[in-house]
Formats: structure tokens, C-alpha cells, sequence
């Protein structure tokens, strides 16, 4: 039977209850960008380095992974930060809203969801 990833909802820190091991520390082992503008349903840019914006039209997309489906879900209901953490990996999704400087291009609100960073991290090894 495979291990099951414990599922940590919030990012507080009273509600963060399944912080790793303070003792390890980890490295960001990939940072990709989940395209919501662009691709419908969503889709993540298979990048070795984040793309620039004007590089997005060529770049080739995979769907997204059960952990990456499930946080947008909770990003779009409001969440702020989606994380889950097993002793061998940390995934983190983190949403990208807005700013009044991102208006004069992208029409739509400030704080409006533009599209969101898959993170994964690993122990550093010792
Ligand atoms: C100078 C104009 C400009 C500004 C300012 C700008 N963008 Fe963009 N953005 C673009 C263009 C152009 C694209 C690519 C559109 C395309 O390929 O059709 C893009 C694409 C994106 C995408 C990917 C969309 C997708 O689904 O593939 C995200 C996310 C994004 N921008 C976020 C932001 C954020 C956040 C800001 C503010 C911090 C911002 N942009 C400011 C012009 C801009």
C-alpha cells in the first residue's frame, strides 16, 4: 500500500499541524506556472526555467496532477496558499493575483486570480 500524503489545508501556523521536520531543510526542486488566462481547463507550462510572459505562446503545457487540481480548486473558493507535505516531498501551490501595476495589461480586477505557481521541494541532502 503506498503512503498517503498528508494533506495540510491552510498555511497559519496553528493550522499548519504537519510542519516537516524543522531539522531538514529543503530545497525548491522545480517552480512551474499554471495557465489559467490561456487554457481551458487550466494547464501547467512544462518549463525547465519560469517563462517569460512573451515566451508563453510556444511553450508546451501537460495537464495538471491530482495535488495541482485539487489546490486550484481551493484557490478559486478563496484559499490562499494550498501545501502538502509527505517526509520525501513538499508541495506547494501559491496563487498569483493582481496588482494595480499588472491592470495596464491584463483586464481584470485587482486581487483577480491570473494564474498560480506549482512549487515542489525536497530535503536537502545532509
Ligand atoms: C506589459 C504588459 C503586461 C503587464 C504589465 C503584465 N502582463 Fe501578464 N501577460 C502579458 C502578456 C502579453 C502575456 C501573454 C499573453 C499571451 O501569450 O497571449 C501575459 C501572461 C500572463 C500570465 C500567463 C497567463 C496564461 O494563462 O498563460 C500570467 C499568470 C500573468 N501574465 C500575470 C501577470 C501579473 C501577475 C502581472 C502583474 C504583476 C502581469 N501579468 C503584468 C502582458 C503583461
Amino acid at each position: 500500500m503506498s503512503s498517503i500524503a498528508k494533506h495540510v489545508r491552510g498555511f497559519q501556523s496553528h493550522h499548519f499541524h504537519e510542519y516537516p521536520d524543522a531539522g531538514t531543510s529543503w530545497q525548491v526542486t522545480s517552480v512551474e506556472l499554471i495557465s489559467l488566462l490561456k487554457h481551458d481547463p487550466p494547464a501547467v507550462y512544462v518549463t525547465t526555467n519560469l517563462p517569460r510572459m512573451r515566451e508563453l505562446a510556444n511553450a508546451v503545457t501537460r495537464p495538471l496532477d491530482d495535488f495541482e487540481s485539487r489546490g486550484l480548486n481551493r484557490i478559486l473558493a478563496g484559499n490562499d496558499l494550498e501545501v502538502e507535505a509527505n517526509e520525501k516531498q513538499l508541495r506547494v501551490l501559491g496563487p498569483i493575483r493582481a496588482f494595480t501595476q499588472c491592470l495596464t495589461c491584463h483586464d481584470v480586477e485587482r486581487g483577480d486570480l491570473l494564474g498560480a505557481f506549482s512549487y515542489r521541494m525536497e530535503p536537502r541532502e545532509p
